[in-house]
């Protein structure tokens, strides 16, 4: 079964001006948590249950039913020998300081990924590593957008005149070529004006979003 997840973020662009070579040190702990890939329970795009959008899938493709059927249920559905929509994830979490007992909190659109490490051109980055728990995993991952599946994924929220870098990266396998597309609105990928960015697995590109058309203004 292939692997796949994204990363789908963004933040304000960084300002160019040097800040002079700082040296930035990071705090990260490694914990093992128990990730729910469906946090509301629901189909937030089709407005449907997953119990529903399952049946919806297996009868939609009924040409490939095993390859289709199995690989949705065998990811969310719970069961005598199916865990559900709930795994168990190591992740990093950022601490204020080397006593690693205040934790730095991180936007929950971040979902499994994170936490964002900044840097400058000239700056030195120096990341302590703290391992707290190691997991014997079950590795049975669908399709996911920062760790959400089926539209899981928190409202990216952004005021209109904001100048924002979007970081788009896939993992994943063969099988695995997705594209992010951005409804109604054009990004900027390598000098390209452009709605979609391909994602093929292990890819990574920046896309710059000038927002001349989404947000409230704020
Ligand atoms: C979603 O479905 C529920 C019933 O399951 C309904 O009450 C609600 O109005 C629906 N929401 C939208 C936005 O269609």
């Amino acid at each position: 079964m292939g692997s796949v997840w994204w990363l789908l973020l963004c933040i304000p662009v960084l300002s160019p001006a040097f800040a002079g070579g700082v040296i930035r040190v990071y705090y990260l702990g490694i914990h093992e948590v128990n990730w729910n890939y469906a946090p509301t329970g629901r189909n937030v795009l089709a407005n449907q249950s997953i119990a529903q959008t399952l049946l919806c899938i297996m009868m939609t493709h009924s040409a490939y039913p095993f390859e289709f059927n199995s690989q949705a249920s065998a990811f969310l559905q719970s069961g005598k020998d199916r865990v559900g929509s709930t795994y168990k994830k190591s992740v990093y979490k950022q601490y204020t300081d080397s006593t690693y007992t205040t934790e730095i909190p991180k936007t929950r659109l971040l979902g499994f990924l994170g936490p964002v490490i900044r840097a400058e051109v000239g700056d030195t980055l120096k990341n302590e590593l703290l391992e707290l728990g190691s997991p014997k995993e079950k590795e049975e991952e669908s399709s996911a957008i920062n760790g959400y599946v089926f539209g899981n994924l928190p409202d990216v929220k952004m005021c209109a005149g904001d100048s924002v870098s979007w970081y788009l990266f896939g993992m994943g396998n063969e099988i695995d070529i997705h594209t992010a597309y951005f409804h109604g609105e054009t990004l900027k990928i390598r000098g390209h004006r452009t709605d979609v960015a391909s994602l093929f697995p292990a890819t990574f590109v920046t896309a710059y979003d000038p927002q001349e058309t989404l947000g409230d203004g704020c």
